[in-house]
């Protein structure tokens, strides 16, 4: 039988995301897409033909099981709003675009609320924590590690071996080297060549990366 699923924000990434719903729906069925919440949208506005249902309160006073999936890209945000979460009725599922390769299923271990969309490719020995999004044709090497409510935007590429701390955010197209490490909360610049370790709250631009954080 069909879930109920929603997704919290109607923006570009939430649209982006009712589409994999769909494109994964082609193929198995799984979900009943009910509609959106979002804090800025009023209720039973139509977004790309879905209903937004409530903002923030709704969700949290939901009566029914539903799964329900954080279409927000900045990760404090995204982490602000899991713990407002407390509703015992909501789910986070994983989803993974079928036109993505996860990898090795054995060998990776991947977190709840985990976004893997189109393209998106990782090999062996990875481990991505709770409500990560990896976008469109990100690529992840063996063995590293994505911290929980880290973002990687559009064409990243994360080496083999590298680590990166909860919450932190790499740009579109920015390219990690192997065996580097970086911690928490820390901001990757599109296009950015990361060629060394850097500590947690590092603001990263540019080739080779240089850390501009205040
Ligand atoms: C790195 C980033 C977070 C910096 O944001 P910010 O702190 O607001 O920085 P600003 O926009 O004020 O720019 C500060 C300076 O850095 C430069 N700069 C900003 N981002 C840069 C980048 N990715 N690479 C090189 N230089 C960059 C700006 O041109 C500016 O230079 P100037 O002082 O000479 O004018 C942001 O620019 C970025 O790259 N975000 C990633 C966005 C992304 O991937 N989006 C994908 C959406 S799907």
């Amino acid at each position: 039988m069909k879930q109920d699923i929603a997704i919290y924000g109607a923006g570009g990434l939430g649209r982006e995301f009712a589409l994999l719903i769909s494109q994964i729906n082609r193929l198995t069925e799984e979900w009943n897409f009910i509609g959106f919440f979002d804090d800025n949208i009023s209720p039973n506005t139509k977004v790309d033909g879905t209903p937004v249902l409530g903002n923030l309160q709704t969700s949290q006073e939901w009566k029914n099981p539903l799964n329900l999936v954080l279409a927000i890209a900045d990760p404090q945000i995204r982490f602000d709003l899991r713990e407002k979460l407390a509703n015992n009725k909501l789910r986070f599922p994983t989803l993974i675009h079928p036109q993505s390769n996860a990898g090795d299923v054995v060998q990776n271990r991947f977190g709840e609320g985990v976004i893997i969309t189109a393209g998106a490719i990782l090999t062996t020995g990875i481990t991505v924590g709770d409500f990560v999004i990896i976008n469109l044709a990100t690529t992840i090497g063996h063995d590293a590690h994505i911290g929980s409510f880290s973002s990687l935007m559009p064409g990243c590429s994360i080496s083999g071996n590298v680590q990166i701390g909860e919450r932190s955010q790499v740009g579109t197209g920015a390219r990690i080297l192997q065996n580097i490490s970086i911690g928490a909360q820390s901001v990757i610049g599109a296009g950015a060549v990361v060629t060394k370790s850097f500590s947690a709250k590092s603001k990263l631009i540019g080739i080779p990366a240089t850390n501009r954080a205040e």
